[in-house]
């Protein structure tokens, strides 16, 4: 499984990713939106096996979770995952972690809309969503600049990591984004 955008690389995980991952999964800031908390080696190690397993996406529960490479280095800047969430509804759902040494250069948006743009060719889907932490800002601009569509605003949903957090649902439609792809595979 391997995708290309026009500065990136999206590959497997390898072994080899564990000192560049866990740059940023040992990271404070990183995880403060995400339900994990910050990861030793051995965690990040046990990530790295369980993400070299998850390559299909053909029935419901499959994910694909990718590195992200630059083109020009090889380097991992980030992972982005999609998730294939339900099979009835034609539903799926994305991940995205980044180092923050490479962030504010437009990767993790590029990396997230050549994702997406397989779920749809590969799964067909009819629906992608995302969801974040309303007070992760990034995240939002992103989703934001992608052209989803924010739906619903859950009110203290989930208890994660000794509090009661909201959640945003955003979304996609396939026919949205057979439009919005074309600025993006421009770019491929
Ligand atoms: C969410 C996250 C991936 C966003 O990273 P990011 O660096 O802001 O996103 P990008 O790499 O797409 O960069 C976007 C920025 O680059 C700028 N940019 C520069 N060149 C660009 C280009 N060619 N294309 C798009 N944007 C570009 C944008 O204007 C934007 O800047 P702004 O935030 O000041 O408006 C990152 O903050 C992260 O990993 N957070 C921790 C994990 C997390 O919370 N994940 C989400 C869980 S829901």
């Amino acid at each position: 499984m391997f995708l290309e955008s026009a500065r990136l690389r999206l590959r497997p995980m390898e072994l080899a990713d564990e000192e560049a991952m866990f740059q940023y999964h040992s990271d404070p800031e990183v995880v403060r939106y995400i339900p994990w908390f910050p990861r030793d080696r051995s965690q990040v190690r046990a990530s790295i096996e369980k993400i070299m397993k998850a390559t299909r996406l053909e029935v419901e529960g499959d994910y694909l979770n990718l590195a992200v490479t630059l083109k020009e280095t090889g380097r991992l800047i980030g992972q982005v995952s999609i998730e294939f969430t339900s099979a009835v509804n034609e539903c799926g759902e994305i991940g995205y972690v980044f180092n923050p040494e490479f962030s504010g250069q437009g990767y993790a948006t590029e990396a997230i809309a050549t994702i997406i743009s397989h779920g749809f060719d590969l799964v067909e889907f009819h629906r992608v969503i995302a969801r974040t932490d309303p007070r992760n800002i990034a995240s939002i601009k992103v989703l934001e600049r992608l052209g989803f569509r924010q739906e619903a605003h859950f009110v203290s949903e989930e208890f994660i990591k000794g509090e009661w957090v909201d959640t945003l649902i955003f979304a996609v439609l396939d026919s949205e984004w057979a439009e919005l792809r074309k600025k993006w595979d421009l770019q491929r």
